[in-house]
């Protein structure tokens, strides 16, 4: 049972919001729709997010992405369709149980953190439980568990304005690992950070994620972030649903022009990762076998070197058709020490980036070697510089066609406001109202609390 399900998806502002429903439920762009007087901020959204995703919902600005965060929490309830946690129908849920919903299974990380200024940081960790009503000890105990997972240990007594803007949404993400929820929803978490505080919180959140097994919705108008986060990506364009797949589907595969536009300046090499790229290893050679039947299998192939694997498929390492030529003339009879064990392995995972150097020092092919220690690929390096080109918008004049496709977005993402600098005073400044919608206790009003935190821009 996927984890959070969003069937058909409306969410319109405004008056006469049924007669919107119907007219873009055919198919109409919400431009052709003002004259009623609506803004159609989310159309037709369908998507399941299974348990332990990490499912990155990107888009520019005005695009929807927040409205429908709000609507998967039951903060903003939909114009129409449905959203289901864990099969349970929100939608039709009263306040009560929404709020119940949002203290016992899912929280909530803003951009602004939204931070209480005068509480300790170990209290606004705990704020969440707080409100769910357990006990000082209990609630401490977990905040510092979750403070410490985070990398703040030793921060529990300061207040926010003595953190810098990184440790203050480590802050906000503790709050959100104490309340111990399944889902976590966040959305632009990390825009406010500057970019290497950044790709720090990106690579904490992966290592967390891959601990804790959270099922995450997160937000971001950067592609890279999306790309690097996601298992997998929902592009929105104007409402409504451009894409949803996996990095490597929308870069090699955009649905439209749209997509290809917004993928086009992807570092490919950041997302591509080595399992992608590799290829089957061919030929690979049985260590119980001789010099010359290693000789033969290499000259059959019309390669100078291959892989020795065991029949379990462990690499046991790599051979030279030079080196092994010579030991059969030598009348050598015994594999075993011609074999090259100090060759390069690498992850299935590993960013086709990283994988550069080590190509370049190695004699072979790279050797892709997974957890379990199975030989599952290799990587030659005229295979990796290929993995470079991109394979949109390069061939038959389709350059030309898709170069300013209507409506396309900018080939920069809009600025997203004045980055808050380390230790931001802003923050200190935000409301306590935010701090609580952060934890959505008083956020049923569905005002956007943490807008208003953010309106001082
Ligand atoms: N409470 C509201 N009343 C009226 N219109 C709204 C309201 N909230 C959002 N909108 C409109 O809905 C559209 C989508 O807004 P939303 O905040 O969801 O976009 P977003 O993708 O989160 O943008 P950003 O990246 O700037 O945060 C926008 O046109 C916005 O003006
Ligand atoms: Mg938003």
């Amino acid at each position: 049972m996927p984890a959070v399900r969003a069937d058909k998806l409306y969410k319109i502002f405004g008056r006469r919001p049924a007669k919107a429903v119907e007219l873009l439920a055919d198919g109409r762009h919400r431009d052709e729709i003002r004259h009623l007087n609506v803004t159609a901020a989310v159309i037709d959204v369908s998507f399941e997010v299974e348990p332990g995703e990490i499912f990155v919902v990107m888009g520019l600005s005005g695009s929807g992405k927040s409205t429908l965060i709000r609507m998967l929490n039951g903060l903003l309830p939909p114009t129409a369709g449905t959203v289901q946690i864990d099969g349970t129908d929100i939608t039709a849920m009263p306040k009560s149980g929404l709020r119940k919903l949002r203290s016992e299974k899912i929280s909530m990380v803003f951009q602004h953190f939204a931070l209480f200024p005068h509480r300790t940081v170990l209290d606004n960790a705990a704020y969440g439980l707080e409100v769910r009503g357990v006990a000082k000890e209990e609630r401490h105990a977990k905040a510092r568990e979750a403070l410490a997972l985070v990398g703040l240990e030793g921060w529990e007594a300061k207040v926010p304005g003595q953190l810098s803007g990184g440790m203050q949404q480590r802050v906000g993400l503790a709050r959100a690992l104490a309340a111990d929820t399944d889902i976590i929803l966040m959305d632009e978490a990390f825009s406010a950070l500057d970019p290497l505080i950044r790709r720090d919180m990106q690579s904490q959140l992966l290592e967390l994620q891959a601990r804790l097994g959270k099922t995450i919705i997160f937000i971001t108008h950067d592609l890279n972030e999306a790309m690097r986060l996601g298992d997998r990506i929902c592009v929105l364009r104007d409402g409504r649903v451009a894409q949803i797949g996996t990095a490597e589907e929308i870069l090699n595969d955009p649905a439209n022009d749209y997509v290809a536009q917004f993928v086009e300046d992807v570092d490919r090499t950041r997302v591509l990762t080595a399992s992608s790229v590799m290829e089957a290893p061919i030929p690979v050679i049985d260590p119980d076998k001789g010099p010359r039947a290693a000789l033969r299998t290499m000259r059959d192939n019309q390669t100078v070197s291959a892989f020795v694997v065991r029949r379990n498929r462990q690499l046991v390492g790599a051979v030279r058709e030079d080196v092994i030529g010579a030991a059969v003339r030598d009348n050598v009879k015994e594999l075993d020490s011609l074999i090259d064990t100090g060759l390069a392995r690498v992850h299935p995972d590993t960013p086709v980036a990283d994988l550069f150097a080590q190509a370049a020092e190695s004699p072979y092919p790279l050797a892709v070697v997974d957890d379990s220690d199975r030989f599952v690929g290799v990587i030659p390096r005229v295979t990796l510089l290929a993995a470079l080109a991109p394979t949109t918008g390069s061939d038959d004049g389709g350059a030309a066609e898709s170069a300013a496709p209507e409506g396309a977005p900018p080939a920069a993402p809009p600025p997203d406001g004045p980055p808050a600098a380390e230790g931001a005073p802003g923050t200190a400044d935000a409301p306590e109202a935010a701090a609580d919608a952060a934890t959505h206790s008083a956020a049923d009003t569905a005002t956007d609390t943490d807008t208003a935190a953010e309106g001082s821009r």
